[in-house]
């Protein structure tokens, strides 16, 4: 593999690990806080960021040994509202700057199998990013948000509120993990 994509998958991985382990806790304090539903939607988004991880990792295959792994991560415990104002801005940095970069040198790269682990993270990524956004005007007001279960793609980490599709809209699978 090509070692800038390789740098780019290990950063990558090392982004969605912090970002899954970092919603957990952030999710946790939400249900301590009175705010049970975005405790879930914390948690729900904190697997589709495993899954992101463990893309990554599979690509990166037999590219083996340690490295030392830059990635942007956001640290603090606050309010719900602005561990949702940190979610937002970890997401959007993702989506604007980060996988589509990536993304692109894997394609430059030729290297298919890193653009499609990308292309799945950055899909899910902007429903996060909306997701949050919405929860953080409910939170703003004063308010736990009302949200059905969540259902995420075990294969893409694709997100939707309520049923499962039939067909992952992303990747095509039809695996889903719920969160109810
Ligand atoms: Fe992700
Ligand atoms: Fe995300
Ligand atoms: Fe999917």
């Amino acid at each position: 593999m090509h070692e800038m994509t390789a740098t780019n998958l290990r950063s990558a991985y090392g982004g969605e690990s912090m970002a899954h382990m970092r919603y957990r806790t952030w999710g946790r304090h939400a249900v301590e806080a009175g705010f049970p539903n975005v405790g879930r939607l914390f948690q729900a988004i904190a697997y589709a960021e495993e899954v992101h991880a463990n893309n990554h990792f599979r690509e990166l295959g037999a590219e083996s040994g340690a490295f030392p792994v830059t990635s942007a991560a956001g640290f603090g415990l606050g309010s719900v509202s602005e561990h949702l104002a940190g979610a937002i801005e970890g997401e959007t940095f993702e989506i604007e700057e980060m996988y589509p970069t990536y993304k692109q040198t894997a394609q430059f790269q030729k290297e298919p199998g890193a653009v499609k682990s990308f292309h799945y993270a950055v899909s899910a990524e902007q429903i996060h990013a909306r997701m949050y956004t919405d929860a953080k005007k409910t939170v703003d007001a004063g308010k736990d948000i009302e949200l059905g279960p969540v259902q995420i793609c075990e294969t893409c980490g694709y997100t939707v509120e309520g049923e499962a599709p039939e067909v992952c809209p992303i990747c095509q699978r039809r695996e889903f993990r719920a969160f109810p």
